[in-house]
């Protein structure tokens, strides 16, 4: 017998609950591309039947001779073999854990996890405190809850949401304390994942400070592997992404499962593969150094894994995850405002400026037709280099000459908003602030705590220090007309404790941490609806689902040379939609790698974001250098919002060492084809850059030459491509629809 509910005609999503003779219970979740299917089993647990490609006869899969039953003898299951939905601890499941416990009245540390119910709810429920996907619409979503139990009273619900034409499937997990004695969670995945193939590869990113998303591919061992950070933020070194992958999977073709967490601190991504060469795939908060008590009556969430499932290579799985994170992640008065062209005085002038300087800047700025003026660090206290005044979020009128008020109002006057930096979870040992309260800065009492860019982080686990920031920083963008913020984030977290709750361990603080800075930016956020808010941890360090859920942009990265960029935005658009990703035009020889690119090739790389600017002393340009940059901002401007709309398509290169990159009308009646090269090499047949994500049946006018060209040559013969011959060099092509 089988019963459907929440299935309707007009939706490309549904949740199907049907049961078998061997699944008492079973449930099918579909997206437009994808199955989710589960079963509970005669003895209560749940099983993981199916993820992949679509299924049609969803209860076929539960055919005895299906089971994915070990059984050793009658009535006897080998556990550790039987792909489980989300695993108990301390029981003959020896792989790792979803979740791990200790009941510290009496040592156990068995979480027995049997099904015990489910619940369809409509739309998606939203949970306190933590950021997350949300729907607009009831109708948008459909969420299916399922609660395993524990006999002693731990009751763990599993939350699946699905989306109306996505292959998105979102995951967290509840765990609740039922019983009348406190229990202790060491270890609490957002998902788990048991995949019966392990010939599979993972993708991730990895990188550094000023070198993030470097995309890196390698088989799944047999073996641990982890992906995680502990620094207190997601971090430079990892993002909290992976895919595993097909060999041989590309852009287009290949069976990708993507993991992606909405958290901006200590996460853990891990693989196994066990004797059988099954794949188990988790996803959530870092257990190192985690505890957390739960007493009776307390729960907690974990944060969301937003899993996607493509068929078509990764640029399905990354366009998926550009829609939803654009649209369903990101919110507020700038989610669909294409964003103005700043000029961010950061690599202009550094600390070293005073009124005349800036305004000098800024009318060169002005003429050049820049919308947005960001006063970048060294503002405030007496701050003319890192070492100090972080926490003293007071402007020095001496340097500024004048009050912020009055530097805001001015910069207004030449017909451009203001920006401001800031980078409010840090404290200076040089600052006022930090002689007041030596107490709020994150350190374990008694022991000495490691500085980093002379500057120590604020203990944000604290309620009085979280009331403290929304109070500086609430001043702080009351004082002037401010109309965007830079909030930055410059160190790791080190001798992680609380001089509050000095018991606490060093995961549950970082955790709360976490927790307590995203009630300080939901309250500054709603406070504040119109500053446009861009996060930032030296670049990239943590652009992550977490922080887009607060500010709808990120400074992708430090290194701001453009072929440098072609790797870190390439491999951050694996997973965020290009709106988010801040792209400046810097000065050259660039200030971090010393490389000389033309104006051109940096406007072309630059484009790719949504956060478009220039960050150099527009008053040392030439008049030729002038005239260009303002050509490039009358176009960007032209352009933005066919841009902020576009669907990206990175493209196969035309020959080694070069990138392109497609930016698509969702309709597909435009589209800008770029392509740049790195090095030159002599004596190179004509490249042909083949095309993708066009309509095979349009016919398209490349605006330059004016040629007309159907969209099967566009697709399957390409486009010559001629650059000059030069190191660096890049070309941008205009396609638009023969009507
Ligand atoms: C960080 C940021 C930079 C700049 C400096 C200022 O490194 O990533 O863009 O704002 O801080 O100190």
């Amino acid at each position: 017998m089988r019963y459907i509910i929440l299935n309707r005609r007009d939706l490309t999503m549904s949740i199907q609950i049907f049961h078998t003779d061997l699944y008492p219970t079973c449930f099918h979740l579909q997206t437009p591309g994808s199955s989710y299917v589960m079963g509970v089993s005669q003895d209560g647990l749940l099983i993981h039947l199916h993820y992949g490609a679509p299924v049609a006869q969803a209860e076929n899969l539960t055919r005895a001779e299906n089971s994915p039953w070990f059984p050793a003898k009658p009535g006897e299951t080998l556990l550790d073999h039987v792909p489980l939905e989300y695993s108990g601890s301390g029981m003959a499941d020896l792989r790792p854990a979803a979740i791990s416990v200790e009941w510290p009245e009496d040592g156990d540390n068995i979480a027995d996890l049997r099904y015990q119910d489910y619940a369809l709810l409509p739309g998606k429920p939203q949970m306190e405190g933590l950021p997350q996907v949300y729907t607009e619409k009831e109708e948008e979503a459909q969420t299916l809850r399922i609660t395993l139990c524990d006999a002693k009273g731990l009751q763990v619900d599993l939350f699946y949401t699905i989306f109306d034409n996505s292959d998105a499937l979102i995951r967290r997990t509840r765990v609740s304390n039922k019983g009348t004695s406190p229990v202790v969670l060491h270890r609490i995945m957002s998902s788990a994942l048991d995949l019966p193939d392990s010939r599979m590869e993972l993708v991730h990113l990895h990188g550094a400070w000023a070198r993030e998303f470097n995309e890196e591919r390698m088989p799944v061992g047999h073996f641990r592997q982890c992906i995680s950070s502990t620094k207190g933020a997601s971090g430079h070194q990892h993002n909290p992404f992976a895919a595993l992958v097909t060999p041989g999977c590309n852009e287009s073709a290949g069976e990708v499962y993507a993991a992606s967490l909405v958290y901006s601190g200590n996460f853990l991504i891990e693989t196994d593969v066990d004797a059988m060469d099954q794949l188990r795939f988790t996803i959530g908060l870092n257990d190192w150094c985690f505890s957390w008590q739960l007493l009776p009556g307390e729960e907690f969430c974990s944060p969301e894994a937003v899993l996607v499932y493509s068929a078509q290579g990764l640029g399905h799985m990354s366009r998926t995850y550009h829609r939803l994170y654009q649209n369903r992640l990101c919110r507020g008065s700038w989610r669909d405002r294409p964003r103005p062209v700043l000029l961010n005085t950061w690599e202009g002038v550094y600390f070293d400026f005073n009124r005349d300087k800036l305004l000098h800047l800024a009318k060169a700025a002005a003429e050049q037709e820049i919308e947005l003026f960001v006063l970048d660090d060294g503002w405030f206290g007496h701050r003319d280099s890192d070492n100090s005044s972080l926490g003293d979020w007071i402007p020095n009128e001496k340097k500024l000459g004048c009050t912020l008020r009055e530097l805001a109002e001015d910069v207004n006057r030449l017909g451009m908003k203001f920006g401001l930096w800031v980078e409010p979870e840090m404290v200076s040992p040089d600052s006022d602030l930090y002689r007041a309260h030596p107490d709020w800065a994150l350190c374990r009492p008694n022991r000495p705590a490691t500085l980093a860019r002379t500057q120590l982080i604020l203990d944000l686990s604290r309620t009085d220090v979280q009331d403290y920031l929304i109070d500086a920083m609430s001043s702080v963008f009351e004082s002037a007309p401010i109309d965007y913020i830079k909030w930055d984030m410059n160190r790791n977290m080190t001798e992680i404790g609380s001089f509050a709750s000095p018991e606490k361990s060093a995961g549950e603080i970082a955790h709360r941490y976490m927790l307590g800075l995203y009630r300080v930016m939901e309250t500054l956020v709603t406070r504040f609806p119109d500053i446009l808010f861009e996060s930032c941890a030296s670049g990239g360090g943590r652009f992550d689902p977490g922080m887009m859920y607060y500010m709808p942009q990120a400074w992708t990265s430090d290194d701001s040379d453009a072929i440098q960029r072609l790797d870190i935005q390439g491999g951050c658009s694996l997973v965020y939609p290009p709106s988010c990703m801040s792209c400046h035009v810097s000065a050259v020889p660039n200030h971090q790698v010393g490389r000389v690119t033309s104006l051109d090739t940096r406007w072309n790389v630059a484009v790719m974001g949504g956060g478009f600017g220039y960050e150099l002393n527009m008053t040392a340009l030439s008049d030729e250098e002038k005239e260009i940059v303002r050509k490039q901002i009358r176009t960007y401007k032209e352009d933005r919002g066919f841009l902020f709309t576009s669907e990206l398509y990175r493209l196969e290169a035309p020959a080694d060492g070069m990138f392109a990159y497609a930016q698509v009308a969702p309709d597909k009646s435009r589209l800008a084809v770029t392509c740049i090269r790195r090095m030159f090499r002599a004596q190179r047949a004509p490249l042909w850059l083949r095309l993708n994500g066009i309509a095979p049946d349009k016919q398209y006018v490349e605006k330059s030459s004016g040629e007309v060209y159907s969209g099967t040559e566009l697709l399957n013969r390409g486009v010559r491509i001629v650059l000059d011959d030069a190191d660096f060099s890049s070309v941008r092509l205009d396609f638009v629809e023969k009507k």
